[in-house]
């Protein structure tokens, strides 16, 4: 979220600035990097319910990633512009 967000990402309005707590950073993860990133858990979940686009099963909140090395080359796809 922390990179999308400096990077101008539109889709990434990041309310809550990082807090699970606004769904604004929801992203589609890259099939290949699901088992690595891992899938929402139960609060992230809940969140998601809130989120304004289509939850899908590699739906994530991006503030809620961890960057480490093994997802050194993740693509994810932000949500349609609103
Ligand atoms: S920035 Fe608000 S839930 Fe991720």
């Amino acid at each position: 979220m922390e990179a999308g967000v400096k990077a101008d990402i539109p889709e990434l309005d990041a309310e809550c600035g990082g807090a699970c707590a606004c769904g604004t950073c929801h992203v589609y993860v890259e099939e290949a990097f699901l088992d690595k990133v891992g899938f929402a858990g139960e609060a992230e979940q809940q969140m998601l319910d809130y989120a304004e686009s289509p939850v899908q099963e590699n739906s994530r909140l991006s503030c809620q990633i961890v960057v480490q090395d093994e997802l050194d080359g993740m693509t994810v796809r932000t949500p349609a512009a609103r």
